[in-house]
């Protein structure tokens, strides 16, 4: 292989990880799941699920990825030759596609919701909120087509300009923003009065409330979050330099990832509780609950209200442009280096074959919401088709690849550096059985109840 990128350095390469794991997941579907899923008992396990289960899948797609320096497909051929894993190479450029196509669809309507917060505003008149309507428009046909064209558009321009300048260069810009956006939010919405309830709600867990959904819930979300089983992570490895620490990349982007989640929940929750709003609104919460809230609690000064909103809907796009460059890349690159297609036309390609799936999903909110498969609408299909199969498949199947077909001391190697890096040669044991047998009979397990 010719002249193939490389991330600068580990540390970009952590920040582009992280930029892939840091989406909507954590700042849109991650609050509104904490709210309907009963608070802090939901954040307890969702935080065990990412260092027991969640750790063992990245690390696996880290090791595969970092050893192999190839695209998802070109990884498998390499390390199993002539076997059926090239199917799960095929599986990682089929998954990223199907997320990526209601993936824009929702990045698009974070894109309305920042043209509106600038240039109209919302205002509260006789206890309605005035500027938007999150239902009719996303059941609308133009408005939402137009905006997931935008977002796709924004995709193409980023990837196209390649790995070190349009992936990495845009990360550098977009990730330090976003905890910058996410923390002054957080800063105004623990401020307001009555924002205590909030605070409460995301630290005293109530254990009662959790049952076997709401568990099999917070793993879903996990692996959602950290873009587990569908070749993202497995991409951005293969572009870490050989020398690097990956143990250092895998635990820095959870730990990000984390963190943000949790900013993001304290960012929401209180702002929730402080306009005395059901915490269990669902998938509407950002885009029709907080507007709502920032409408009506700028200190009773406008411009307040304003900033909120558009500083709150930029860390929107920027995390939904960050995770959906990543799922891109792992269909370009697949392209670019199995197909020899050229960077710029494989990006197109793939911009054409999402946003014509992503017209059906957006479609099946209005025109199309007639049109159901297993009684779900086209949209609730592909994310719950995606989160609770294909992602879960993909993350299992990675961790027996690493676990049982790779070598032990091919593993090792990857994992300490040839033994350069003293902690993780100490910690190796520990990693290994975790991965050889609590993963898989964990991850297993959370596949079959998902059907049940
Ligand atoms: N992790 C991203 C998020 O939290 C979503 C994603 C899933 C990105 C799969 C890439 C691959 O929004």
């Amino acid at each position: 292989m010719v002249n193939r990128e490389t991330f600068g350095s580990n540390k970009i390469a952590i920040l582009a990880m992280a930029g892939s794991a840091i989406g909507l997941g954590n700042i849109w579907r991650f609050p509104y799941m904490v709210g309907q899923n009963g608070g802090a008992a939901f954040i307890i396990i969702y935080i065990l699920s990412c260092f027991l289960l969640a750790v063992p899948i990245l690390m696996s797609e880290t090791i595969i990825g970092h050893r192999t320096h190839q695209n998802t497909f070109g990884a498998m051929k390499t390390l199993a030759p002539g076997t059926k894993w090239s199917l799960l190479g095929l599986l990682t450029v089929i998954s990223p596609f199907i997320i990526l196509s209601y993936y824009s669809v929702v990045g698009g309507w974070s894109i309305d919701f920042l043209y509106k917060s600038v240039f109209e505003g919302f205002k509260i008149t006789d206890g309605q909120l005035q500027g938007t309507s999150f239902g009719s428009f996303i059941s609308s046909t133009w408005g939402p087509i137009i905006c997931h064209t935008i977002f796709s558009l924004l995709c193409v321009v980023i990837v196209s300009a390649g790995v070190k300048s349009g992936i990495e260069k845009f990360n550098k810009i977009c990730m330090p923003m976003l905890f910058i956006l996410i923390i002054f939010i957080l800063i105004f919405s623990i401020s307001l009065p009555g924002a205590s309830a909030g605070i409460d709600y995301m630290l005293k867990p109530d254990f009662s409330k959790i049952t076997g959904p709401i568990v099999a819930s917070a793993v879903g979300q996990s692996f959602f979050s950290l873009s587990l089983g569908v070749g993202t992570i497995l991409i951005y490895s293969s572009y870490i330099k050989s020398k690097e620490n990956i143990l250092n990349s895998g635990i820095g982007t959870t730990a990000f990832d984390l963190i943000f989640a949790l900013l993001a929940g304290f960012a929401v929750m209180p702002a929730v509780f402080a306009a005395g709003i059901e915490p269990g609104a669902g998938p509407g919460l950002i885009f029709e609950t907080l507007p709502f809230i920032f409408a009506k609690m700028g200190f009773g000064i406008p411009w307040i209200s304003s900033v909120v909103a558009i500083f709150f809907f930029l860390a929107v796009v920027f995390a939904a442009l960050t995770s959906a460059i990543s799922m891109y890349e792992a269909i370009v690159a697949y392209f670019v280096e199995e197909k020899n297609m050229s960077r710029r036309k494989a990006t197109i390609l793939v911009f054409f074959g999402t946003w014509f799936l992503g017209l059906f999903c957006s479609l099946s909110f209005g025109p199309l919401s007639h049109l159901k498969i297993m009684n779900l609408s086209l949209f609730d299909f592909c994310d719950k088709f995606t989160s609770n199969f294909l992602m879960t498949i993909g993350g299992l199947l990675f961790v027996i690849f690493a676990g049982w077909k790779m070598k032990k001391q091919e593993v090792w190697e990857e994992f300490t550096g040839n033994g350069k890096y003293k902690l993780n040669c100490k910690i190796f044991g520990v990693f290994y059985f975790i991965l050889k047998f609590i993963a898989p009979i964990g991850v297993g397990v959370v596949f079959i109840s998902n059907f049940i």
